[in-house]
């Protein structure tokens, strides 16, 4: 083979490995950048009901969900986004079944801000609410972001100084 023939195999060679390793750096910005970090895996039956008790109840007047809260309201509460990494269904139930929420998670936040009792809703509502609330997920490359979120709504202190 002549010298320049193995030239251009060299370049061709290089070109290739170098459109594969762009198409890689590609899809890793896409999902970085382009995509919602959130996503929910509850059945459409349980997302329709929940969806109205979260709307009659309010929840959006402290939380954010699915990125979005009223912009009105000032209380620093986690967001619901994600949720379901940090807690499972049975805690869930029972936080949301308890007369005095703080009993199970304090807070350190003023008694009006702070998170309200459901304990009168029905035995269903609570079962949905809970089980809405588990099916909420992030995305591995967001997860340490809601992590640290989380922990500074609940403590009000930086999450690196922890
Ligand atoms: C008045 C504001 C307010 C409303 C309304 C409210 N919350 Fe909360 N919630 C909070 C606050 C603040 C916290 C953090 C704990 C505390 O300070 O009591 C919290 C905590 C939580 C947590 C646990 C958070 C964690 O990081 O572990 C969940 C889950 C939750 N709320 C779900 C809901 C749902 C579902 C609704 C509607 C049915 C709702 N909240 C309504 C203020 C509120």
């Amino acid at each position: 083979m002549r010298s320049g023939e193995k030239a251009i195999i060299g370049i061709m060679v290089c070109s290739v490995a170098l459109l594969v390793w762009l198409k890689g750096q590609k899809t890793a910005l896409d999902d970085e950048n382009l995509e919602v970090p959130f996503y929910s895996t509850a059945s459409k039956e349980v997302s329709d009901r929940a969806a109205k008790l979260i709307h009659e109840l309010n929840c959006k007047k402290c939380h954010s969900l699915w990125g979005v809260r009223d912009l009105s309201q000032a209380v620093p509460a986690p967001a619901l986004d994600g949720m379901g990494m940090f807690r499972d269904e049975e805690w869930l139930f029972n936080y949301f079944s308890a007369e005095n929420p703080q009993d199970i998670l304090p807070s350190r936040l003023k008694p009006e801000y702070r998170m309200p009792s459901f304990a009168d809703l029905s035995l269903q509502e609570r079962k949905d609410l809970a089980s809405y609330v588990v099916s909420l997920k992030v995305y591995d490359w967001y997860f340490e972001d809601a992590k640290k979120a989380r922990y500074e709504k609940l403590t009000g202190k930086d999450y690196e100084e922890k």
